[in-house]
This record gives structure tokens, sequence and C-alpha cells, in this order.
């Protein structure tokens, strides 16, 4: 028997419409492997949200976005109302699951932390993309979740595909990590690689942008600060610690020059916008900046579109992943992952 699991997507941006396009591509091996099919019954984008509980037609839906289509036109619109408060009245019957991937905002989180707390508050099952409800909230959340029995997942939101925090989490049991770092923000990583061989800073991240792989807000990828959330989420959720943004010290790479790139390839060695955990006997020290590495190492082979990260532990080695992403159909992938795991055993 298929089991439907009813789904808000707030926001319909690269992610979501992405997540449209997996419900399209792969409907039928998750109705006949996982015995799952997703409705969705309520969408929202800047302009509001609309709720349809026969479940929207994620073709139409996804096409309609990319033709620059509004929430406010489709029918179902429920004017003047915030993702989280139609999230609190809507009929429990009508939504299993929010899949949150509205832009990063860090002074309030909104509306992806009020639209998370208000699902969760309901005993609604959540997957986020979007770092700061988790970067704000992290501990707040999980106890909501527990409350009331409802999932909580959000491997997207570290590496787009890469799982790092499954593996953190499930494969590194009873593990001191006693270094962490990596490479965790493709659009930085993309500008630093195409300036090293010539090509302007402003060039190089319209493209990131053009493929969807920026932050909406950009300046959160080579300011630093979309590492950083990465990191305290790493943190958070596998090194044992609770540290906030204001523990993390931050550089980006706006100060880099063509010059300085060119230097460190004539040396052997290339820069990359690194994040870290060094455990010290005072406990972790959390950074990200860009560091000078020889060309040798594996961190310095990601190159543009990957993302990578290496853990070294007490009992289980020293471990080396990476991921080329260049467009965000994987992250939509990490959402859906996230998604079958939290439903098919319910
Ligand atoms: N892109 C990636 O590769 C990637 C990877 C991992 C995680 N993420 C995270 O996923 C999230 C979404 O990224 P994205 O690339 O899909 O961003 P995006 O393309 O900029 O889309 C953002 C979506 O959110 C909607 N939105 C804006 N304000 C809203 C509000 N107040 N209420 C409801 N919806 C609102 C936008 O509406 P309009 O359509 O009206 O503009 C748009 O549909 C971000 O948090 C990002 O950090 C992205």
């Amino acid at each position: 028997m298929t089991k439907i699991i009813r789904t808000a997507l707030i926001g319909l941006g690269n992610v979501n419409r992405n997540f449209l396009k997996l419900l399209e591509m792969k409907a039928e091996r998750l109705r006949t492997q996982y015995g799952l099919a997703f409705s969705v019954t309520c969408v929202a984008d800047s302009s509001g949200v609309a709720v349809n509980p026969a479940g929207f037609d994620a073709l139409q839906l996804r096409q309609f976005k990319e033709q620059g289509g509004r929430v406010q036109q489709l029918p179902g619109f429920v004017p003047e109302r915030t993702p989280a408060a139609v999230l609190t009245d809507l009929p429990r019957a009508d939504c299993d699951l929010v899949l949150e991937a509205s832009p990063v905002n860090l002074q309030t989180g909104e509306p992806g932390l009020g639209a998370t707390l208000a699902a969760l508050a309901r005993g609604i099952s959540v997957v986020l993309a979007n770092k700061a409800p988790l970067v704000l909230a992290f501990r707040e959340l999980h106890e909501l979740a527990a409350a009331n029995q409802a999932g909580l997942a959000f491997s997207a939101t570290v590496c787009g595909a890469l799982p790092v925090l499954n593996i953190g989490r499930r494969d590194l049991i009873g593990a001191e990590i006693l270094a962490l770092r990596g490479i965790f923000n493709s659009t930085s990583n993309f500008v630093l690689e195409e300036m090293t061989q010539g090509r302007s800073y402003a060039d190089a991240l319209s493209e990131a942008q053009r493929r969807g792989i920026a932050e909406t807000d950009p300046s959160l990828d080579v300011e630093g600060w979309d590492t950083a959330n990465k990191l305290v989420i790493i943190a958070n959720s596998f090194l044992g610690i609770h540290p906030q943004l204001a523990d993390v010290t931050v550089q980006g790479i706006t100060q880099i020059r063509g010059e300085a790139l060119a230097t460190a390839l004539a040396a052997g060695n290339t820069i990359k916008l690194l994040a870290s955990a060094q455990k010290t006997p005072a406990g972790y020290q959390l950074t990200v900046g860009p560091v000078v590495l020889p060309k040798t190492e594996f961190l310095a082979q990601c190159s543009g579109w990957e993302m990578g990260v290496e853990i070294h532990s007490d009992i289980y080695g020293k471990m080396y992943y990476k991921i080329w992403e260049r467009e965000p159909l994987p992250t939509a992938a990490a959402m859906l992952r996230d998604a079958v795991n939290l439903f098919e055993a319910r």
C-alpha cells in the first residue's frame, strides 16, 4: 500500500523547484521501492501561501514558477498569512511534512524559523535546506520535535548532497573528532578557482548565481557566513558542543586579489576558503577563512564545483569525502533522502 505524504513547500526557488522535478522523475521508484507518494498540498513564495488539499500538480507548479508565476496567482491563495500562520491553522490531515527552502535570514530566521516551529509544535515533520533555523535555534528545534514526536532532518544544509551530517552522526559512534576541515561553500570555491585562471570576481560570482548555487544573498557565500553556518550545524550535530555563530572566527574571500592567487599558484599552492574545527586542550577552535594549501593536499584538490571534508578522529582514522555539485538537484535529492528516511519507518 502506498502511503501519501502531504507536503508543504516553503520557498519555490532553485532547491524546491528541483524537489518538484524529483517528484516527477522518481514517483514510480518512490512508490515501488519505499511505498511512498508525495502530494504537495501547500506552497509558499515571497508573494504568500496557497493551499490545495487535493494536491498541486508537481510538473505544472514547477513550470508555473519557472515562467515567473507567483503563489498569489494560484487557486487556494490565502491572503495576508505567513507560512507559520498557515501551518498553525491548516487541518492536520492536510500536512505531514514541511520542506523548508526559503532564504537564509541570520537576523530573525524568518520565514523559515517560524514555519519550522509552527510545524514541529503540531507534530508535523520538517526537512530543512535552510540553515538559519538551525543556526539560531538548534536545541529548541530538537526539543520541540522530540516533545511532539515530529521528525526533523537537515542533511541538505551542509555541503548539498554530501552526507557529512549523516556520517558524523551515524558512522563515527564513540569518536573524538580531533580535527575537521572542509570546503563547504562551492560558490566561493568556484570564484577562487576562476580568479586563479584570470576571470573576474564579478563574472565568476554571477555564473554561480545563474546556476542556482549561490545564496539568495551572495554576500553570505563570499563573506564566509554560509561556511560558518555549516560549521555551527556540524558542531551542534556531532562534535558534542553547542556553539553559536558568534563563537566562530569568520573571514571571507572578498579581500583576495588575483595577484595573491597567482603567487600561491607559482609556489605550488592554492588558496581555499576553509572551515576548521580544531580540538585543543581548551576545547574546539572554530574558524572560517582563506588558507594557503599545498596543491598536493586533499582539500586543495577540490575543484570549483566541489566541496569536501576531512575528519581526523581518535578511533576511525582519517576520512576524506568530497562531492561535485554544479546545480542544486543533488541538494533537493538530499531533502528527498531525509523525507524518505523519516517516513519509511513511520
Ligand atoms: N541552492 C543551493 O545550492 C542550496 C544548497 C543547500 C541549501 N540551500 C538553502 O536552501 C534555501 C533555498 O535556496 P534556493 O537556492 O532555492 O533559494 P532561491 O532560489 O533564492 O529561492 C528562495 C525561495 O524562497 C521564497 N521566499 C522568499 N521570501 C519568502 C517568504 N517570506 N516566505 C516564503 N517564501 C519566500 C522565494 O520566493 P520568490 O520565488 O517569490 O522569489 C523563492 O521561491 C536557502 O536557505 C539556501 O541556503 C541552497
